[in-house]
């Protein structure tokens, strides 16, 4: 069996955090701490949890845009972190980014012909002008766009045509993954789901890999393949996409997941108690750290640290992974496969899927 696309394991990245007029390192924020999954080619990765939970730290570590305090990222199976500065700037060509706002990542002075032209050069994938201009108008006519447009700038574009620019230079330089985080969260719905769409074909087309965060469940519930749930640096669950709306296990994917109003005395119990703070990443809790806003704590969760356990050989795509030992006892959190939290966001998914289904028909 070939080796997964991308491998990750034990990464960490402690960020020093000082104080005081000297600089003195005064703690640790524990942004990202002991985070193992994997990737397949062709394959989409959700990394969802609530803001801070270190999911835009675990993008960057990939790339290695940050260098972590531990860990290793394996990408062709080749050991990325071992690798120097120099080669690194190569293999960036087949690790690509995509963030929230293209407007803060795209050059306002620079034409879009020479904002795709730029990596064109840079990696030799296009050797003479004609060649250059020949595969401009091609990658503005992969994300729907025209080869006219080439000659505008940044500012004349609307915010979906500014993501499709930012998923256009992306895909100049042939790369193999893209690490999309929260790409569509600033759009309107329909636009999101436009947005979408087209990297959905651009995966199929292309057999592109996507690492996609997001802390928006409607839009990861249509693209991804599987889910990472993170909490306070860590994932506590992975599962197939289906699996982990059918049968969420950790409680804090059920609180995410939960909460449509219904007479299951267990939902609204969790949905009450994730409205407890978020713990400091400075100063976690000690054993589970979800024990602070935990529905089904009990004493041995102050102490002992779950593991991330799987049902099945890790390796197997299928394989659900849980870091909380007693979710067996729970009750069954079947209620919740269809529901996706309050009525605001039942409302929100309705739209977003409504929207789905007409550019479907449309195209
Ligand atoms: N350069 C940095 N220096 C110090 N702390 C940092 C740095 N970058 C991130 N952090 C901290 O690390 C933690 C994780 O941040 P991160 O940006 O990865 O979270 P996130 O899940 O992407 O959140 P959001 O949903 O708000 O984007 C946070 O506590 C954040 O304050
Ligand atoms: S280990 Fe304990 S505190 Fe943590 S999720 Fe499971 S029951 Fe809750
Ligand atoms: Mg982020």
């Amino acid at each position: 069996m070939s080796p997964p696309l991308l491998e990750v394991a034990g990464l960490a990245k402690h960020f020093p955090v000082k104080r005081g007029a000297f600089g003195f390192v005064s703690g640790h924020v524990r942004a990202v701490d002991g985070v193992d999954f994997h990737l397949d080619a062709g394959e989409t990765l959700a990394i969802v949890g609530e803001s801070g939970c270190g999911k835009s730290t675990v993008g960057r570590l990939v790339l290695r845009l940050l260098e972590p305090t531990a860990g290793s990222v394996r990408f062709e199976g080749e050991d990325l972190l071992a690798l120097p500065e120099t080669e690194m700037r190569a293999r960036r060509q087949r690790l690509q980014v995509i963030f929230q706002d293209p407007y803060a990542s795209l050059n306002p002075r620079m034409t879009v012909g020479a904002m795709l032209g730029e990596p064109l050069m840079l990696h030799r994938l296009a050797n003479t002008e004609t060649e250059r201009r020949a595969r401009i108008g091609e990658l503005l006519e992969l994300v729907g766009l025209r080869p006219e447009h080439a000659r505008r700038y940044p500012h004349e574009f609307s915010g979906g045509q500014r993501q499709r620019l930012a998923i256009a230079r992306a895909l100049a330089v042939e790369p193999r993954l893209i690490v999309a985080d929260e790409a569509v969260s600033a759009l309107d719905v329909s636009i999101q789901a436009q947005v979408i769409n087209l990297m959905q074909s651009l995966q199929k087309r292309f057999g592109l890999a996507y690492i996609f965060i997001s802390h928006d469940l409607a839009v990861v519930k249509h693209i991804a393949d599987r889910i990472a749930v993170m909490y306070l640096g860590k994932i506590v669950e992975t599962a197939t996409t289906e699996d982990l709306f059918r049968s969420p296990r950790h409680p804090y994917t059920r609180a995410l997941l939960a909460a449509v109003p219904q007479p299951d005395p267990t939902v609204v119990r969790e949905r009450a108690l994730l409205e407890g703070d978020l713990p400091s990443a400075m100063n976690p809790p000690s054993g589970c750290l979800f024990h602070t806003r935990c529905p089904f704590v009990r004493d041995a969760c102050r102490r002992d640290v779950p593991v991330l356990a799987d049902d099945g050989p890790s390796s197997d795509p299928s394989s659900h992974a849980t870091a909380c030992p007693y979710w067996p006892e729970f009750p069954p959190a079947a209620a919740l496969a269809q529901s996706m939290g309050q009525e605001q966001d039942r409302i929100r998914l309705a739209r977003l899927q409504a929207a789905f289904v007409s550019q479907t028909e449309a195209s």
